[in-house]
């Protein structure tokens, strides 16, 4: 990087510091906005470089799951210690497939939550190592909007407002997307996210981790009708979710056939397993969309990959007349593509977070890591 692009670079960081906010000039003389993201939230060490939030010049991704398997889960710990030993090399692999320098950046971005709190520290430890010694604004991304925002990659066309069924190992969120970072949270699950029920459904069948995929796959040679488990519904509550009585009943299942003597077909107990989850996620999804008369419906997050969702949830938009959206498995779990995309539209609204940016484990959808102030 060339010492005029730096010193001009730290000098509007100066102003912005006194004046809170990027000046609309700093803005308007952009054309287009290249971001360097990093996203560290789990188990994926992953860096991408975006230009203008959906062009995606590059997205590596540095999966952990040979190590976690051995645990039977994600180890926080070890997350973290893999996510510092890997992120120099998966940024410098980014930008090098992007062919771009940091001085080709317009900013820098960061998952900040929710997820695990030492592995998104390392993540925020290098963006505001790379912001402060390239003087680049650092941007702070809502995981979950992160997963949303993955949809505007996969579909140039797609503009809100649209329902967004958000189900991931850590989240289950029915979502009205109103506008560019703006949602209202429909509803939620009150015990075990999809991802989570997937993954120990599977630990009880002896398929292992990670449980999602392995599920996904037995249920093609097995029966979804072999077995009725319970459709969880919550009490009052027309959109919340409720995974933990599915899987519980999956157990009782097991336990029983053990005090028989009979033998499980593992195939039969994973189509009819994920035949349950994929009822209600279907159902609650159309019923919001109907609600709010939305006539666009998007999926996002780890289980979005899942083949009977996509494929049953694509039929009922299919029947209803409604546009279906999904992006590609590699854009559904963990990336940093979809954490530049999220950036690039709180860029626009002149956003800014400073380098004391936190980790926040357990942010909420609907929640702001810019006060209510900031661009609103
Ligand atoms: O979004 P993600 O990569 O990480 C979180 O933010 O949680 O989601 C991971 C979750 C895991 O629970 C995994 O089992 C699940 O997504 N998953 C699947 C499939 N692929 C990944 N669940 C069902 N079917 C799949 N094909
Ligand atoms: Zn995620």
């Amino acid at each position: 990087m060339t010492t005029d692009v730096l010193k001009e670079r730290h000098r509007r960081w100066e102003v912005r510091q006194r004046t809170g906010a990027r000046k609309e000039t700093d803005m308007l003389i952009q054309k287009d906005v290249v971001i360097l993201s990093i996203e560290s939230s789990c188990d994926e060490t992953a860096a991408a470089v975006t230009v203008n939030g959906r062009q995606v010049l590059s997205n590596e991704i540095s999966s952990q799951i040979d190590i976690h398997t051995l645990y039977g889960g994600v180890v926080p710990e070890i997350a973290s210690r893999k996510h510092i030993e890997r992120m120099n090399q998966v940024i410098r692999e980014a930008m090098r497939t992007a062919g771009k320098t940091f001085c080709d950046l317009d900013a820098v971005a960061v998952t900040a939550g929710p997820g695990l709190v030492g592995a998104l520290l390392t993540g925020i430890s290098e963006a505001k190592a790379v912001a402060f010694a390239s003087g680049l604004p650092l941007i702070g991304v809502h995981h979950i909007e992160g997963h949303i925002s993955a949809n505007y990659i996969a579909d140039k066309t797609l503009e809100p407002p649209f329902a967004c069924l958000v189900v991931s190992g850590g989240h289950t969120n029915l979502v009205r997307v109103k506008g560019y970072g703006e949602y209202e949270l429909l509803g939620t699950t009150r015990d075990d996210a999809a991802g989570e029920a997937f993954d120990k459904v599977a630990r009880a069948i002896g398929l292992g981790y990670p449980g999602g995929p392995k599920i996904d796959r037995a249920a093609k040679d097995g029966n979804p009708e072999a077995i009725r488990f319970p459709r969880g519904k919550v009490e009052g509550s027309e959109f919340d979710f409720s995974f933990s009585g599915i899987k519980s009943s999956v157990l009782n299942y097991l336990n029983t056939c053990d005090m028989k003597g009979e033998k499980v077909d593992v195939n039969d107990v994973a189509a009819s397993f994920q035949e349950a989850v994929v009822d209600v996620l279907v159902d609650h999804t159309m019923a919001a969309a109907r609600l709010c008369g939305l006539d666009r419906i998007a999926l996002a997050g780890g289980v979005a990959s899942n083949s009977a969702l996509r494929g049953r949830m694509k039929a009922a938009c299919e029947r209803e007349n409604i546009a279906f959206f999904c992006p590609p498995p590699v854009l559904c779990t963990d990336n940093a593509a979809m954490i530049g995309c999220a950036a690039y539209y709180e860029f626009l609204k002149g956003r800014e977070s400073g380098l004391d940016l936190n980790a926040v484990p357990g942010l909420k959808l609907g929640e702001s890591l810019y006060g209510t102030e900031a661009g609103a």
